[in-house]
């Protein structure tokens, strides 16, 4: 069996049921990407988005088990304007991908997860990853049990 690891970024939890539905039908491993708090305090998707404006990256808890180790890695985290949300890219740069196979998915609202999933693999691919499959999961109105649902159904294709 191939050892899997599904990491994610999630502000509200949506991103998260996903993800648990992905891990769960994978037996895979489940990270969440935790941002760090500055000045005590969590910073808001406002000051991220304000940062990322400027060309730099929130700080993230960084102690993953190593993801060499993983034949391959399921990545995932909400559309914030149109693109991947911040704290993704700030695991991307942490993590050598050289050669790995990496699936990737998004979370959205309404609009803009096909951009958001084109940034992400735009990044990865420059890194050396191995870009698999891809996928929008709409997010509104559907509950945490239905995204969970959605995922494990998604994670069937994975393992073909
Ligand atoms: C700062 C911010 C920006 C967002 N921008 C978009 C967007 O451009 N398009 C969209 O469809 N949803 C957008 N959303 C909604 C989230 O992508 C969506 O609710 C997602 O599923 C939330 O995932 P989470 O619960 O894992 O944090 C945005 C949410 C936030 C907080």
């Amino acid at each position: 069996m191939k050892s899997r690891a599904v990491v994610f970024f999630s502000r509200s939890g949506r991103t998260k049921a996903v993800a648990e539905g992905i891990a769960r039908e994978l037996e895979a491993h489940l990270e969440e990407i935790r941002l760090k708090k500055v000045k005590n305090r969590i910073p808001t998707p406002g000051m991220l988005m304000k940062q990322s404006k400027r060309g730099e990256l929130p700080a993230i808890h960084d102690d993953f088990p190593d993801l060499g180790k993983c034949d391959e890695v399921i990545l995932g985290g909400p559309t914030w304007g149109f693109s991947i949300a911040p704290p993704v890219l700030s695991f991307v740069e942490r993590v050598n991908w050289s050669g790995k196979k990496v699936h990737i998915f998004v979370t959205e609202a309404i609009f803009g997860g096909q951009f958001a999933l084109r940034y992400l693999r735009k990044v990865l691919e420059k890194k050396g990853a191995q870009i698999g499959k891809e996928k929008v999961f709409p997010t509104l109105l559907r509950s945490l049990k239905a995204l969970q649902l959605h995922g494990r159904e998604w994670a069937k294709a994975l393992k073909e």
